[in-house]
């Protein structure tokens, strides 16, 4: 049975101000899932010191050090305070022109510090309209796949592009069709019990409103939260609806 999991990404947003909300965040937690929230590289410190529950990075460099200016190591965001880190999520895979191949070695950099990571895929709304959707978000699975996958330290997030902060979201039937081809891929690279202990978060305007039918789906098992994870009230209905499923 895969516990759920219900994250939080707080992307370029928040202040120390803000962190008040992580106290509020923190009584709504429940003991039937998991939360976590990702914050900026300079709220992490404040914010672990102050969260009940794990918090974690946005992004991590792939080298354990060397002269890469205004980047973090997996290790000084875990000597932070970061418990695990997002990757390859689409606003770096498209912003930051990074690859498959930097979102592996990118988990790989955060399995090498003992953190768990949370690895982002999805297709752009052309890929989808093309058909070309689940050919693209395998494909991103396969090469992006870290060495060691498998147990609790990774989960995968399919985030559909074109349902990130828009306010629209897959349909439930696109979204246990998308995980059930990455739960196949996975069984093909891993073999299918590995497989079926991997947890896949759907991301994409997820809300109040629409949590609850989300995290019902088949092969879903948490979700990743930008936009609604910024205050309490939003993201307290998500991780009730996350315990409930
Ligand atoms: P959103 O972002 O919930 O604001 O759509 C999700 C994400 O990018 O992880």
């Amino acid at each position: 049975m895969r516990r759920k999991l219900v994250a939080g990404n707080w992307k370029m947003n928040g202040s120390l101000a803000s962190l008040a909300e992580l106290d509020g965040i923190g009584a709504a937690a429940d003991a039937r899932v998991d939360v976590a929230i990702a914050v900026p590289a300079t709220l992490i410190a404040s914010a672990a010191a102050r969260a009940s529950f794990p918090i974690g990075a946005e992004d991590v460099h792939a080298a354990d050090s060397g002269a890469h200016t205004g980047c973090i190591s997996a290790g000084m965001a875990k000597e932070a305070g970061a418990v695990f880190s997002i990757v390859g999520h689409s606003e770096r895979r498209q912003g930051q022109c990074e690859s498959d191949a930097d979102v592996k070695a990118k988990a790989e950099a955060l399995r090498r510090q003992g953190m768990d990571a949370i690895l982002c895929v999805g297709e752009t709304l052309e890929q989808r309209e093309a058909g070309t959707a689940e050919a693209v978000v395998t494909g991103q699975v396969r090469a992006s796949l870290p060495e060691g996958a498998g147990g609790d330290w990774l989960a995968i997030a399919y985030e559909p592009i074109w349902a990130i902060g828009t306010g629209r979201t897959a349909t439930v039937a696109d979204v246990e069709a998308m995980h059930g081809a990455i739960r196949a891929t996975l069984a093909q690279l891993l073999g299918p019990e590995v497989a079926s202990a991997l947890r896949l978060l759907y991301g994409g305007s997820v809300t109040a409103e629409n949590a609850a039918e989300l995290l019902h789906a088949r092969d879903v098992d948490g979700a990743l939260v930008g936009g609604a994870s910024l205050t309490a009230a939003k993201f307290a209905p998500i991780i009730a609806a996350g315990a409930a499923a």
